[in-house]
């Protein structure tokens, strides 16, 4: 709409006048003293960092699950190195973001739309339309499985976008596989039980742009939320990304050399009827440094039905769930402003 490429045109001048020299924050993206990130970040904590070289061997495969068990359990959140990605793969892929993120805005303004059913879409904020305060964060989603049914529609530039984000999707898919495989494990399910959610899925690959901002304390980057699908990978340049635990604390994840970051979705947590949780996360912003992240979404099919499986339900454990659909939940996105665990506190 032409209110929305008015607003992306002074928001990309804003970014191009270079947002870290201002001396204040332009206000529509101040929040209100209720929301702004809290300080006191507990440092300390130790957040968890699995190697998953062992699940490939028979005699400690059984290690490597009881602790991802108990992180799907309590947190929802873990990173994993020895995932199989070369650097170079990782690295390569936040390259064609940066660049991507460089280009003048006539070119990124050709991908722009608000309609959260484009395969792909270049935009800013979470939900630019109804958002009343802007989060500082642009960015460029597209659908990336089966990639060859969507790699036409990718950003043509820079002219090595493509390969690096297709690599990089394809080598985060096998991650993906692996632990859903692992997951699906340690509840006691055969892999085969949810086959066609895994194999026939969507995964969407959002990358973010976060521009420095000489008031961080005001603002954010994405506000608290849970990822919708079942399993979010992650991979950011700075840290950034904050998690709230059981005890309500903000944690800030650290920036782990190769790592990937795994967060549970929602669909996750429905399926497993409540005993893996999705991780409540958001994006704070630094006076120093942009961010970039590349997150890949898995979910089912856009139709498919999403309820607690059958073999995960008996007297103690009654179903908590109602069923959805991934489509239920874009619905929901475009008509709310989703914050914190709104949509799946509305379906239980
Ligand atoms: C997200 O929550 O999807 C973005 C996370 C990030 O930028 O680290
Ligand atoms: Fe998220």
């Amino acid at each position: 709409s032409p209110r929305v490429e008015y607003e992306m045109i002074k928001f990309r001048n804003l970014n191009m006048e270079g947002g870290g020299e201002l001396p204040h924050v332009p206000r529509r993206y101040v929040l209100p003293p209720s929301q702004h990130p809290n300080p006191a970040l507990d440092l300390t904590t130790t957040l968890p960092i699995i190697d998953l070289s062992p699940l490939h061997h028979a005699s400690q495969r059984s290690l490597t699950l009881d602790k991802i068990q108990s992180n799907c359990k309590e947190l929802g959140f873990f990173q994993v190195v020895n995932h199989g990605i070369p650097l170079s793969v990782m690295n390569d892929a936040l390259d064609a973001a940066t660049e991507f993120f460089n280009l003048p805005c006539e070119e990124t303004m050709l991908l722009l739309s608000d309609n959260v059913h484009d395969p792909v879409r270049y935009g800013t904020s979470l939900n630019h339309a109804s958002n009343k305060v802007h989060f500082r964060r642009d960015f460029i989603k597209h659908y990336s499985h089966p990639i060859s049914n969507w790699i036409h529609l990718w950003p043509p530039n820079p002219p090595s976008y493509k390969d690096k984000m297709r690599k990089c999707a394809k080598a985060v898919q096998e991650v993906q596989k692996q632990l859903m495989k692992a997951i699906l494990e340690t509840l006691g399910l055969k892999f085969g039980t949810l086959h066609e959610e895994i194999e026939e899925g969507c995964q969407l690959m959002a990358i973010n742009y976060y521009p420095e901002c000489p008031e961080p304390d005001l603002t954010l980057g994405m506000p608290p939320h849970s990822d919708y699908g079942t399993l979010t990978i992650l991979l950011q340049s700075v840290p950034g990304l904050q998690l709230r635990d059981n005890n309500k604390s903000w944690l800030s994840v650290p920036l782990v050399e190769g790592a990937l970051i795994v967060q549970l979705g929602d669909q996750i947590e429905v399926m497993s009827n409540g005993q893996c949780k999705s991780v409540v996360h958001q994006v704070a912003l630094s006076a120093e440094n942009k961010r970039l992240s590349i997150g890949s979404l898995r979910s089912p099919p856009l139709n498919k039905k999403i309820g607690p499986v059958p073999e995960l339900v008996d007297e103690e454990h009654p179903v908590s769930y109602k069923e959805f659909s991934f489509r239920d939940f874009l619905d929901f996105i475009s008509s709310n402003n989703i914050a914190d665990r709104r949509f799946i506190d509305s379906i239980k």
